[in-house]
């Protein structure tokens, strides 16, 4: 069979897409389409690792027990789905430290969200109820992606997110009903983490360069400001709830569209942010480096130990 034209091979691509065929490793894909799984994923990998240092700082503050329990069995389950993330990467033919290097030099992004420092406890449950829950939002069509990897990856680390968010909205339940320095401490951490979990969900449609064609790949479901009024619908009611006040003055139910309308975002704060000029973006960075750097013996006794198990598999073989 002869070889097939570059326009055949796209189109036919393209019908795979189109009839939710899912697109798997070995498969012919346009580069376009590759690079930008291996740009969004790598991305998506950094933020989990990178989202796991604000939580960190409270692991030795937390109040008990069982709430430093919960706390570290999350930290540990975003580490795995960082790991998940690079290993989808890697399927595309990407490589891992170089992936890790773009996110060192700055090169690559990572979610906004994490360059805002955790001030108080509260902090941990906002984190997991607002964080976790918009990471829900974006995750869950995620599941539905036309890349195989990268689906399936979606369907763990989804299951683990839901726990990520209950125990977070349980934090922030339980110190709304608490004394007057508890819910002030909930709606105080509530003001600083609402307006950048709604920037999570990326720039408005008409400023972002992805989205389009994001959507003809089937690689995004929804669009951005699709997906932040879904996370909007549902989490204002949630606040309500517990008698907590979202920090939005245009924020109103309209009876008509069933949906909440809300507020500007401030979008040159979240461009500053993107671009390195947030509360912790320095910090964040240099704690990966030192995290990575100081890991190096990890990562080179793992790789000797399989090695020295190869060989021996190899001699097993071999008589
Ligand atoms: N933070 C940093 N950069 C952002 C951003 C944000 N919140 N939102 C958008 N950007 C960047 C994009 O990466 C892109 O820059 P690039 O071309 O250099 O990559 C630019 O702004 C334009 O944005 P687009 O909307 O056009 O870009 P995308 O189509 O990639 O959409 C996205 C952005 C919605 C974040 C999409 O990449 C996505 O869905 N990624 C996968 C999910 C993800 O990464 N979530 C981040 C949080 S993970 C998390 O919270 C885990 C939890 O367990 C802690």
């Amino acid at each position: 069979m002869g070889e097939k034209d570059l326009e055949t091979l796209e189109r036919e691509f393209q019908e795979k897409v189109d009839n939710e065929i899912k697109i798997e490793p070995k498969d012919w894909m346009p580069d376009a389409y590759r690079q930008t799984l291996i740009r969004q994923i790598s991305q998506h990998a950094h933020s989990e690792i990178v989202g796991q240092l604000p939580e960190g700082n409270w692991v030795t503050r937390a109040p008990n027990l069982r709430r430093k329990a919960v706390l570290l069995a999350k930290i540990q389950d975003e580490a795995g789905h960082g790991l998940y993330l690079y290993s989808a990467v890697e399927t595309l033919g990407a490589d891992r430290e170089d992936t890790i290097d773009d996110l060192h030099s700055g090169k690559a992004k990572y979610s906004s969200i994490f360059n805002y420092p955790s001030l108080t406890w509260a902090d941990m449950g906002m984190i997991g109820w607002l964080v976790d829950g918009a990471a829900i939002m974006n995750q869950v069509p995620l599941c539905r992606c036309s890349y195989g990897p990268y689906a399936r990856a979606m369907v763990r680390v989804c299951k683990e997110e839901s726990f990520h968010q209950r125990q977070g909205f349980e934090i922030v339940a339980e110190l709304a009903k608490g004394t007057p320095e508890q819910r002030e401490m909930a709606q105080e951490s509530l003001n600083r983490w609402w307006w950048p979990s709604l920037m999570m969900f990326g720039p408005n449609d008409a400023d972002s360069k992805h989205t389009e064609q994001s959507m003809n790949w089937k690689i995004k479901r929804h669009t951005n400001d699709e997906l932040r009024q879904m996370f909007v619908d549902v989490t204002v009611p949630q606040a309500e709830q517990i008698g907590l006040k979202v920090p939005d003055k245009d924020l109103k139910f309209n009876e008509e569209t069933g949906h909440y309308d809300f507020g500007e975002i401030n979008w040159d704060e979240f461009w500053q942010v993107v671009k390195g000029h947030g509360m912790c973006n320095k910090e964040r960075i240099s704690a990966r480096k030192n995290a990575w750097e100081n890991g190096k013996w990890v990562r080179d006794a793992a790789v000797a130990y399989a090695e020295k198990q190869a060989d021996k598999q190899d001699v097993k073989e071999a008589v």
